[in-house]
């Protein structure tokens, strides 16, 4: 264990881990450069692009601008926990049906950030999801499809 270093557990995708992280090391370079989970994506690692997107205890938040330290004892879903298994989960599941996605690269902060923002069911109409998705950029202008996929998810109340 390096001197500067703080034991940190983190529950990843119902998984304990046990690590010794520096304290300046964001949650994202966590996730990817210590646990290999490298599905959540680095964009702007400034808090702009929503990329970098994950659940901490049923929140969406941006790893980028996160601490690891700082989750200390948290549980956190990335983009590999979302699915049940084989099961897709109904946000990829809408995903894939509404042609949400180009190149990939915006997608699992998507589905994440959706995932929370179906948690927090604070949007009630398709203008208020727009706008508490607006944190989350898409550079192919697959914008229209991510709408429709999370308005069929959030309609057909098949979020979990
Ligand atoms: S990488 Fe975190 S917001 Fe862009
Ligand atoms: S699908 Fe390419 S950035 Fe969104």
């Amino acid at each position: 264990m390096e001197t500067n270093t703080h034991p940190t557990i983190l529950y990843i995708n119902n998984v304990m881990y046990h690590l010794d992280l520096l304290p300046w090391v964001s949650l994202l370079d966590v996730l990817r450069e210590e646990i290999h989970l490298t599905g959540t994506k680095k964009g702007c690692d400034h808090g702009q692009c929503g990329a970098c997107t994950i659940i901490v205890d049923g929140k969406r938040i941006l790893s980028c601008l996160t601490l690891g330290v700082m989750k200390n004892g948290s549980e956190i879903t990335t983009i590999e926990g979302i699915a049940n298994g084989d099961d897709l989960h109904p946000l990829q599941k809408a995903f894939i049906e509404h042609d949400a996605f180009q190149c990939g690269y915006c997608t699992p902060g998507q589905i994440c950030s959706a995932v929370g923002l179906l948690n927090e069911g604070k949007a009630k109409s398709r203008e208020e999801v727009q706008e508490l998705m607006s944190g989350n950029l898409c550079r192919c202008g697959a914008n229209r499809g991510i709408i429709n996929a999370i308005m069929e998810v959030k309609e057909g109340g098949r979020h979990e």
